[in-house]
């Protein structure tokens, strides 16, 4: 197998060509189809272990990565870092160091980008991004495997539009996705919830050499018709609880709901990367409705993860 992906890091799609995109696509299609004709365990990483550090609450990422890493022969040591001696002030430069010596991989979901750049640093293991301020990249990979598998392999002519707060870190690795993959994403936002300008920098010297590109409509309405996918995420993100009334306010009409749905194509999907603020970004009539994939959508982490894993880890 190739193995030019051995020992890297995950902090960003950014980092990685349209080729080595694809091949993380194609390893999830083919470890998907194996898992679905039962075969649960396909042991790629036997005796290999991943650490995985969470500073914020997660459902999603930390069962998809644990049973993604067992299906693959290896096995997790999942800790908050509450319990970990990063609460009593270790640094994260001697944690990188230490956790290096005993396992293989670590997942880390931090507050902060920067910390898991430092992480990655002092780490001589990969260390993958479980989601932090500013990108959500395992997430981003299965939102694009998800749309290939609902909406055929070329996404270059599909519209895909983000509907909601630009500047969240799933808004950016989807943007990022959709971009290396030559593909175009409309975000519909209001003022001030612009992607973010380093997100925008590392978009414009990447995704654009493939003909990626983005736009961004402030009228939702106009952004979502004839759309083929419309994705939306929680308006108050972890870590922004303190702006939740003025985010409310400013996000209240970009609310998926039904009607706005019906301004896409008939065929359109809904996704949502979870969890939902069902009545918030959301109305139950979409989330539960004829256009949503988020169960599938859900369940492709586990199927992407796995092939992040047994080409990353050595
Ligand atoms: N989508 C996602 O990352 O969900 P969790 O916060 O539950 O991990
Ligand atoms: N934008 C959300 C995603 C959760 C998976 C958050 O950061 O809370």
């Amino acid at each position: 197998m190739y193995n030019g992906l051995k020992n890297r890091d995950f902090l960003t799609l950014a980092e990685f060509t349209r080729e080595e995109i694809q091949l993380m696509l194609d390893v999830a299609a083919h470890l998907k189809s194996r898992f679905k004709m039962g075969e649960r365990v396909i042991p790629l990483l036997p005796g290999r272990h991943l650490a995985m550090i969470f500073e914020k609450p997660s459902t999603r990422t930390r069962v998809s990565f644990e049973t993604a890493m067992k299906e693959l022969g290896g096995d997790v040591i999942a800790l908050h870092s509450s319990e970990m001696q990063l609460a009593r002030g270790e640094t994260i430069e001697d944690t990188a160091r230490t956790l290096s010596r005993y396992v293989d991989g670590i997942v880390a979901r931090v507050y902060e980008h920067r910390k898991l750049e430092k992480l990655a640093e002092y780490s001589s293991i990969p260390v993958i991004n479980g989601l932090s301020d500013l990108h959500h990249p395992a997430q981003g990979l299965t939102d694009v495997f998800t749309i290939m598998e609902k909406k055929g392999r070329d996404i270059s002519k599909l519209k895909i539009v983000f509907v909601g707060d630009g500047g969240d870190n799933v808004a950016h690795s989807l943007m990022l996705a959709v971009g290396l993959l030559g593909g175009k994403l409309v975000i519909s936002s209001p003022k001030g919830y612009d992607p973010h300008p380093s997100v925008v920098k590392l978009f414009n010297e990447t995704a654009v050499k493939y003909g990626g590109s983005f736009e961004i409509e402030r009228d939702p309405w106009r952004a979502v018709r004839d759309a083929d996918v419309v994705y939306t995420d929680v308006w108050v993100s972890m870590g922004q609880e303190s702006e939740r009334e003025k985010r409310i306010r400013d996000l209240e009409p970009y609310r998926v709901t039904s009607l706005l749905m019906r301004q896409a194509k008939p065929d359109a999907i809904f996704m949502h990367c979870l969890p939902a603020h069902r009545g918030e970004e959301v109305t139950d009539d979409v989330i539960d409705g004829k256009w949503s994939v988020v169960w599938d959508q859900a369940e492709n982490r586990k199927h992407v993860q796995k092939s992040i894993l047994a080409l990353l880890i050595p």
